[in-house]
């Protein structure tokens, strides 16, 4: 065992006895009659301090050989003293070098000299000894446990659909086709049709956590390719409503767990996270476009709100209220799939919502329509035909309950509460037009 201990874990107790810790050389200083050595681990740093009168002629001779990203494992005495900038050092009997790192490096692990994105992606493995960079990925990471926790606490049960599919649900331009056997297929753009069929099974309340893939065209800031879906599906609901209130609940309490298990990586990125407070404010599409139109920018109705709009909307909420997060609601029937239930009195306006936080979508969602007849003429009205959607159609046939839903992108979530100017900063790989390696 190279390592016993991450940096982080040693603690006063630990004074006087024997330890192991194991990463990467972060610095070495050579003062003649001692030298040191920075380690680093993913925790953090250790302070390996070697007088000469105190450690063996060959390990004194191994440390000025020792070159920056060198990984070595490190086994010696933990000394808490004043004199350490850490609190502590460890003063060693052995050094193992486990691996030499190569000169020059492709990027500056120190970030002291600035790398351009493609650079950084392009060798994430060294990006991400960044601590800035992997306090990211430690976030990311607390989010997803917090989504799951979340669902648990509710009575949600996670399910797994397939990702190689046969229909289109989001509109038929942005798939990615691919051969299956004699067959055409694609790669699945949401779960849509999956977790709903799930609604008529008595699993009753349902979640996945899993990619999505998006042939976008477009290279902008806020898409990938290949994203990560966080997807809900819960029947016995009377309304959308009850659809936001658990997607505010699940978006409180994944902040909070970030607030109150990321406290280190959230300074490391200098970063305030403030506690959302409940409920968030609704907006009717309708009354956006007044918003706008007041605002200088007109959008017929029944047309998207594009992203400027959007990022107008974020700007008025914050200044006029002091809000990151709203909710725009009851979109125009025609803005949104064939799935989406439209409200009897006004078939115009559908059941539908987005969640917006700091001007950029998160979320879309929705009541779902669950009578059958009514949910064919939907398919046709849209142009598709539903022969196509006979293995969805079939499941509404024998006892559907009224159910809604929503899809949350996680790199939206993360980007956005942490207010990162680019969606590839919270993926480890991103698949964008141009990346397909690494
Ligand atoms: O708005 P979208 O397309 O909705 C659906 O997929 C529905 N099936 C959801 C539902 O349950 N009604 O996608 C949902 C979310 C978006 O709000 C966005 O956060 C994320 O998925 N998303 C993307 N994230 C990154 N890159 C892309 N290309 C994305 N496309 C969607």
């Amino acid at each position: 065992m190279y390592r016993t201990h991450y940096s982080s874990q040693i603690t006063e107790e630990l004074n006087g006895k024997k330890v192991k810790v194991a990463g990467w050389v972060n610095e070495v200083k050579d003062l003649g009659g001692i030298k040191f050595v920075w380690v680093k681990d993913r925790e953090g740093i250790v302070q390996v301090t070697a007088p000469k009168k105190k450690v063996s002629p060959e390990l004194f001779k191994l440390i000025p050989k020792l070159n920056t990203e060198d990984v070595i494992a490190v086994e010696g005495t933990v000394n808490f003293t004043p004199k350490a900038k850490l609190g502590f050092e460890i003063l060693p009997d052995r050094i193992e070098v486990l691996s030499k790192a190569k000169t020059p490096l492709p990027l500056d692990p120190t970030g002291k000299v600035k790398a351009e994105l493609d650079t950084r992606l392009d060798n994430r493995f060294m990006d991400l000894r960044k601590p800035e960079v992997m306090a990211i990925f430690k976030i990311r990471a607390s989010a997803f446990r917090a989504v799951r926790e979340f669902f648990h606490s509710e009575w949600f049960i996670e399910i797994h659909t397939p990702k190689i599919i046969a229909t289109a649900t989001e509109g038929g331009t942005e798939l990615f086709p691919m051969k299956y056997f004699e067959k055409d297929a694609f790669l699945a753009q949401s779960p849509q049709l999956y977790k709903q069929m799930m609604m008529a099974s008595g699993l009753d309340r349902v979640y996945e956590i899993a990619p999505i893939f998006r042939a976008e065209e477009h290279n902008t800031t806020r898409h990938l390719n290949e994203a990560w879906s966080i997807d809900a599906e819960m029947a016995f609901i009377e309304s959308e409503e009850e659809v936001m209130a658990l997607l505010e609940r699940l978006i409180k309490h994944t902040v909070k767990y970030v607030i109150e298990h990321n406290e280190k990586e959230l300074q490391i990125l200098d970063f305030e996270l403030e506690e959302p407070k409940l409920p968030f404010r609704r907006i009717s599409y309708t009354k956006a476009l007044e918003i706008l139109a007041d605002l200088g920018k007109e959008i017929p109705w029944g047309e998207d709100i594009d992203t400027e709009g959007e990022k107008m909307l974020g700007n008025y909420i914050k200044e006029n209220y002091n809000e990151d997060l709203y909710f725009l609601y009851q979109y125009p029937s025609e803005a949104k799939p064939f799935y989406i239930m439209k409200y009897d009195e006004k078939p115009e306006i559908s059941r539908s919502f987005d969640l917006e936080y700091r001007g950029v979508e998160i979320t879309s969602g929705g009541q779902r329509e669950h009578r059958v007849d009514v949910l064919v003429e939907q398919i046709r009205e849209k142009g598709l035909n539903p022969a196509n959607f006979e293995f969805y159609l079939k499941a509404f046939r024998y006892g559907m309950p009224p159910h809604g839903g929503f899809g949350l992108g996680a790199e939206r979530l993360i980007k956005q509460m942490l207010n990162l100017g680019n969606i590839r900063e919270v993926i480890l790989f991103p698949r964008d037009r141009k990346r397909l390696t690494p």
